[in-house]
Parts: C-alpha cells; sequence; structure tokens
C-alpha cells in the first residue's frame, strides 16, 4: 500500500509546491477569469451525482429551480475552461442558502446565504470542495469565491422583530441587534445604500448589522478560516456598496486573499473610493462595462462615451490593472441579447481583454448565449450548448492567449512590459478608438459587419515609420507609414469593422503566436488582394543614413518575407500609409543567404534602438 499511495502524494506535495494557495492581489495580477453559477455550469454525471431529487428533465430558468451543478460537476468541465485559456474560475456562493420555496422560486444560483458558515449542501460536502480546489490547484489555476455577507433573506419584513421563521431555516443570525433597523434603500442617499434594506416585501433581503461585535469577529474568523481550508484564492464580495468601507479592510485582511467587490454602478469616482480609501484590492469594472455598452453595444454607437469613461476610470483608479473587466454577468442582460452584430461582440471583448484589468467572462458568452434580457433568463444552463467549439470560444481563447504570451514572454515598449503599463487612448473618432497597453496597439471600431471602403487612421502608434507590424487577430503583416501612422481597413467583403491588435513583427515572433497559425477566421481572403497603398513613402532626402538603413530594412523585410514565405507561412503586406512592397525577389538565393541577410537586419534593428 505504501508504495502505491506514495506515487500520488508525491505528485500532491509537488502540485503543492507549485501552486499558490491564498493569493494576494500582486499574484492576480494578469489572471483571467471565468465567471460560473455551479448549479448551471455542467450536469451531474457518474462522478458528480446530484444533491438534488428529483431534477427538472431540461434545464428552464424561468422555473428558478436548482438544474443540478455541483462542485464535483465543474471539475468534469475543467478542461473546457482551461482550453480557453482561462486561470481563474469565479464560482457562485458556496454557502448554505434558505431552502424553501419563495415568492422568487428556490436559491438555485445561491445568493440567498442565511449562513456563510455551513457550506451548501446542494453543492456538494467539504471533501467536494475541497476536491474541486486542489483539480484547479493542479492545473496551476486559481479558484475565486463569491461570498455574501451583506444580507440575509427573510420571508415576511417582520423577521427581525419574530426571528421564528429565522431560526427554523437555519439563519446564522436571529437577534434584532444583529440587523440594521428595516428600511428600504433609497438610492439617492449614501447612507442608506449601506444600511437599508435590500430586497423588497415579498423577499426582504435584510441588512446584516456589520457594526455588531459579535457579527465582525464571527465574519472575519470565518472568512480567513474559509480561505485556508478550502484553499481558496480570492473572493469576490457580493453587494460590496452597501457595507460600510471600513468593515470591508479587515475582513479583506482577515481573508488573507485578494478581494474583489460587486459596486453596481456607473458612479466612478464612487467604485475608485475603494482602492483610494484601501476597503478592498479592486472592483469589478462596472464603470467600463457601461462605456464598452455606449461605445461598442449599437453599431456607431456612442465612441465619444466609451473614450470619456475609459478615460477616467484610467485616472480614477490607483491601480486600474486590477479591474474586473466584463461585458455580461447574472445581473445584467447576455451581450448578444442586446447586441445582434457579431463584430460589435468581437470588438466589445477585445476591449475587454486588452484594456487595463482582468478580464472576467460569464459562463456562455462563449457560446453567444443570447436568450437572457435580465435574471432569471440570463442564468441559463450552459449543457444544452455541448461545450462546442465556437468561433467565439476560440476568439476569447486567441485573446488569452495573446495576453499569456506578452506577459510570460515579459514583451515590453518603452522599457515597460504589458502589465506594468497602463493603458493610453492614442486616437479616437466617432466610430473607432485605438489605444496602447505596453506591446499591444488595440484598434477597435463600432462599425459592425457591414463592410465600407472606410480606413480608420491611427496617426502615431508609437511604431516608427517604415517598421513592421502585425495584427495578432488575423496574423497579417502592416508596415507602418509616415510619422508612426497605422492605417486599418474596413473593406473586407463580409467583415467590415473587425478589431486588431498589433505588435511589433520583432516582438510577433518572439511571442510566436503566427507563427503557423496562418489567417484566422474573420479575415477574408480578399482583403489580402485588396490591400491598396494610400499615401506615399516619405523618406526626408537630408538624412542619408536613415535612408540607407531604410533600403537594408526593406532588403532584410523581403528576405524574411521570402523565408516566411519558404517555410509556408501566409504573410501578405497591407501597407495603407506607404507604397506597397511586393514580395520580394530580391533574394532569390539559397537559404543560408537569406539567413544570413535577415540575421543582419535584426542586428540592424536592435542597433536602431
Ligand atoms: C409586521 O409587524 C407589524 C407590527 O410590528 C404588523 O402590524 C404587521 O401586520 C406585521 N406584518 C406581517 C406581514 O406580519
Ligand atoms: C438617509 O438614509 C438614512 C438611513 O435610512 C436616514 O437615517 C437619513 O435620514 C436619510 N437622509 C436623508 C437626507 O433622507
Ligand atoms: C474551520 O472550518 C472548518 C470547516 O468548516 C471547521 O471544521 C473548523 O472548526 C473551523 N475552524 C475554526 C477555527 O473556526
Ligand atoms: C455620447 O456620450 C457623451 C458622454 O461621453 C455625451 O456627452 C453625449 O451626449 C453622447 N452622445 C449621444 C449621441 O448620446
Ligand atoms: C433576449 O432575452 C429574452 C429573455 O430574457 C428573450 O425573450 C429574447 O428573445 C432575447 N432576445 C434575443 C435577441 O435573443
Ligand atoms: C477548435 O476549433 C479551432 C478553430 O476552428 C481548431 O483550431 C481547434 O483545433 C479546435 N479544437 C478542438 C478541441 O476541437
Ligand atoms: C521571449 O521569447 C523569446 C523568443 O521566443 C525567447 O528567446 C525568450 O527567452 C523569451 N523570454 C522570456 C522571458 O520568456
Ligand atoms: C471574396 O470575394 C468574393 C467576390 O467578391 C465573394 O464572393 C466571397 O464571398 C468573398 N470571400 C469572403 C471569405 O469574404
Amino acid at each position: 500500500m505504501r508504495s502505491l499511495t506514495s506515487i500520488p502524494l508525491l505528485l500532491s506535495l509537488l502540485g503543492a509546491v507549485e501552486t499558490v494557495h491564498a493569493a494576494t492581489a500582486d499574484q492576480w495580477k494578469g489572471k483571467s477569469i471565468y465567471q460560473l453559477l455551479t448549479d448551471r455550469f455542467a450536469p451531474p454525471s457518474d462522478t458528480a451525482p446530484a444533491r438534488t431529487s428529483p431534477l427538472p428533465s431540461t434545464c428552464d430558468p424561468a422555473l428558478q429551480t436548482w438544474c443540478g451543478g455541483t462542485w464535483l460537476s465543474i471539475i468534469d468541465k475543467l478542461d473546457y475552461i482551461q482550453g480557453m485559456g482561462f486561470d481563474a474560475v469565479w464560482i457562485s456562493p458556496v454557502s448554505q442558502n434558505i431552502d424553501v420555496y419563495t415568492p422568487y422560486n428556490y436559491a438555485y444560483h445561491g445568493y440567498w446565504v442565511n449562513d456563510p458558515l455551513t457550506l451548501n449542501p446542494r453543492f456538494g460536502t467539504s471533501d467536494d470542495l475541497k476536491a474541486l480546489s486542489a483539480a484547479l490547484h493542479s492545473r496551476g489555476m486559481y479558484l475565486m469565491v463569491d461570498v455574501v455577507v451583506n444580507n440575509v433573506p427573510g420571508l415576511t419584513v417582520n423577521d427581525t422583530e419574530s426571528s421564528k421563521t429565522l431560526v427554523t431555516d437555519g439563519s446564522r443570525w436571529t437577534d434584532p441587534s444583529e440587523f440594521h433597523p428595516q428600511c428600504w434603500i433609497d438610492y439617492s442617499n449614501a447612507t442608506s445604500i449601506e444600511y437599508c434594506w435590500l430586497g423588497d416585501d415579498k423577499l426582504p433581503l435584510m441588512d446584516v448589522n456589520t457594526e455588531n461585535p459579535t457579527v465582525v469577529s464571527t465574519l472575519n474568523s470565518w472568512i480567513g478560516n474559509l480561505t485556508t481550508t478550502y484553499g481558496i484564492d480570492g473572493l469576490r464580495v457580493d453587494a460590496a456598496k452597501h457595507v460600510p468601507g471600513p468593515f470591508w479592510t479587515d475582513f479583506c485582511k482577515a481573508s488573507g486573499v485578494f478581494c474583489i467587490g460587486e459596486v453596481y454602478g456607473s458612479d466612478i469616482a464612487n467604485a475608485a473610493s475603494y482602492q483610494t480609501q484601501g476597503y478592498m484590492d479592486s472592483v469589478l469594472g462596472y464603470p467600463l462595462y457601461y462605456g464598452i455598452v455606449n461605445g461598442f453595444g449599437t453599431p456607431r454607437g456612442n465612441m465619444s462615451a466609451f473614450v470619456d469613461i475609459a478615460s477616467q476610470t484610467l485616472a480614477s483608479f490607483p491601480n486600474p490593472g486590477l479591474l474586473g473587466n466584463f461585458i455580461e454577468n447574472h445581473d445584467l442582460p447576455r451581450w448578444r441579447n442586446v447586441t445582434a452584430d457579431a463584430q460589435l461582440a468581437y470588438n466589445a471583448m477585445v476591449a475587454q481583454f486588452m484594456f487595463d484589468g482582468l478580464p472576467v467572462v460569464y459562463f456562455g458568452q462563449e457560446q453567444d448565449f443570447s436568450d437572457g434580457a435580465a435574471d432569471p433568463y440570463n442564468r441559463a444552463a450552459l449543457w444544452p450548448s455541448q461545450y462546442a467549439n465556437s468561433t467565439t470560444y476560440n476568439h476569447i481563447k486567441k485573446l488569452n492567449d495573446i495576453r499569456h504570451a506578452v506577459i510570460s514572454n515579459g514583451t515590453s515598449f518603452q522599457g515597460k512590459n504589458f502589465l506594468d503599463s497602463q493603458t493610453k487612448i492614442v486616437a479616437s473618432t466617432k466610430t473607432d478608438v485605438a489605444f496602447r497597453k505596453g506591446p499591444l496597439l488595440a484598434v477597435l471600431t463600432n462599425r459592425g459587419s457591414p463592410s465600407e471602403s472606410q480606413a480608420f487612421g491611427v496617426p502615431t502608434s508609437g511604431w516608427s515609420s517604415q517598421s513592421s507590424v502585425i495584427d495578432l487577430l488575423s496574423c497579417k503583416q502592416y508596415t507602418v507609414g509616415s510619422g508612426g501612422a497605422i492605417s486599418v481597413s474596413y473593406a473586407a467583403p463580409g467583415y467590415g469593422g473587425m478589431p486588431y491588435v498589433f505588435v511589433s513583427q520583432m516582438d510577433a515572433q518572439a511571442l510566436k503566436l503566427c507563427g503557423n497559425v496562418g489567417v484566422a477566421t474573420y479575415v477574408s481572403a480578399n482583403s489580402t488582394t485588396s490591400a491598396k497603398s494610400s499615401a506615399s513613402m516619405e523618406i526626408s532626402s537630408s538624412a542619408t543614413l536613415p535612408l540607407v538603413l531604410a533600403g537594408l530594412i526593406s532588403l532584410g523585410l523581403g528576405a524574411m518575407f521570402a523565408i516566411g514565405t519558404s517555410i509556408g507561412m501566409d504573410i501578405s503586406i497591407s501597407t495603407p500609409f506607404i507604397a506597397s512592397k511586393s514580395k520580394s525577389n530580391w533574394i532569390s538565393g539559397s537559404v543560408p543567404l537569406r539567413l544570413f541577410v535577415t540575421l543582419f537586419l535584426v542586428i540592424l534593428l536592435v542597433f536602431q534602438h
């Protein structure tokens, strides 16, 4: 027995060495998060038996009842999540809920926590939650758990006066002193937002008294124990804005892990106060969400609203790199419910992934779920999608791959890498925007799918005139025009207003993202043949050395293309701002000669910097 058990033991010890539990904000920097509702992500299976019986034969979100997902069933589908490039999973609350029929049916979503200290038996046992945590850690992934402490559900507004129901339902809090007195929230009154009650008279969410010393010490010791017992790496804090901020400072410290709060609403200053006041590490990016909706939610929407909100976000948060950036969640409409156009969705997702922050993708977004204008319809089970390898699944994978590559390779621009650079908006029009984050330049539009013979010119890309850049989404090559300008075309039939993510050619080679990829999904083969020049190459006649260098660079690039072509790479040249170079025939010599010239060019380029 000893020898049989020693291998798993050794593996688990190795796993423990590799993975970090109780991850800090610094360790979360650069992560990418997949958000799921435990009940709806994966169905019961042989290894994950149902814990609710009977289960509905099909999962109809309108019924608001359990559909059978558990912590163990999540493990069944971790390949699907990791295959999309995520390295963290945010699961819905794990604590005990009221388990009775209510005017809003059942607590399948897990947010009606009435005892934070007890696990929810509908989703599994203590060992099951540990197994999920271990399964994630063995893949090098983080576990984020949603916690609800602001409120507990009651069945009548009088529950605080007569605690009978609370006791029957197993509520952690039953004494009137453990609640704030009943009042419904008046959103124009900041005190009321923190002290009054969410919910309504059919299902009041009684506001827990987070100044009561017993409540505070119970919650603080519980959260430290929860994170260590289950190896939790981060917390998503529900209803963070409904609790006075200073409570969170101690609570998050007691948790020992990264805390990201839900501060619902478009108020940037209020959201930023969670970082400036040290209440918690970060918040979900609600303001940026509204910016993305305004900018990309409708064809030719309000791009200046996106630019305004993005700029204010960057100026207001001390650490925008920790914001959780999303375009849908369990409280909001499905993106595709409101926005039909696939290119708008893709542009919105590039904004979500390339802007400062941690991308947070809500399960179903990758399957283009569109049925879901609001709760409960936006909480449909994922399994009817059959976890398909959809186009959007692959887009998300691509965006995660780009982030991973630039982060792990430490790719930098002007001495700063991706994570340490703050997003900078470099150009915008009524329909387009370009922003740089470190080595990457995102060029986005809200024009939508119909093609138009229009282009968007970014006057100063940050790269030097004549240098080569690659769009990592299509793996096509562009040459930077005079003054560092880059122009993108929206003329490709059927593809219209597609997004671009540029990186220098040198970086693209190091990142190995386009090596053998060929042409990506959204780029029409037609766009390569329609590339036109819209400006001519400008080289100052007085600058002889640069001219010589430029000539040599052209020669070298020609050689690179020749090599690229010879190894079967699909490299095309689209040169909107300068005269187009055709695939060069200058170098028709042997492979060693081509290599020599390429090396020479690389040295020159490095020398130039
Ligand atoms: C709640 O309590 C008040 C008095 O405190 C009483 O008038 C009212 O009927 C009660 N409501 C319910 C639903 O029990
Ligand atoms: C704001 O709400 C609090 C809590 O309900 C209340 O005590 C206070 O009177 C309200 N202030 C105003 C100006 O209405
Ligand atoms: C920590 O949580 C575990 C699991 O719920 C429980 O058994 C244990 O008593 C708790 N320890 C403390 C110190 O609260
Ligand atoms: C676009 O958003 C800006 C706020 O950034 C606002 O001032 C402007 O009125 C909006 N335009 C339209 C047409 O809604
Ligand atoms: C949006 O969701 C609602 C359900 O909430 C559904 O009735 C409607 O058909 C959806 N619209 C689209 C375009 O999918
Ligand atoms: C998913 O689709 C992409 C692109 O269509 C393909 O490259 C990839 O191999 C597929 N993955 C699986 C697991 O089928
Ligand atoms: C970055 O990529 C290049 C080329 O693939 C490689 O040589 C280099 O070691 C990488 N750097 C890091 C820090 O991984
Ligand atoms: C390429 O152009 C031809 C003719 O304009 C068109 O029929 C075809 O659908 C286009 N292909 C793509 C992938 O857009």
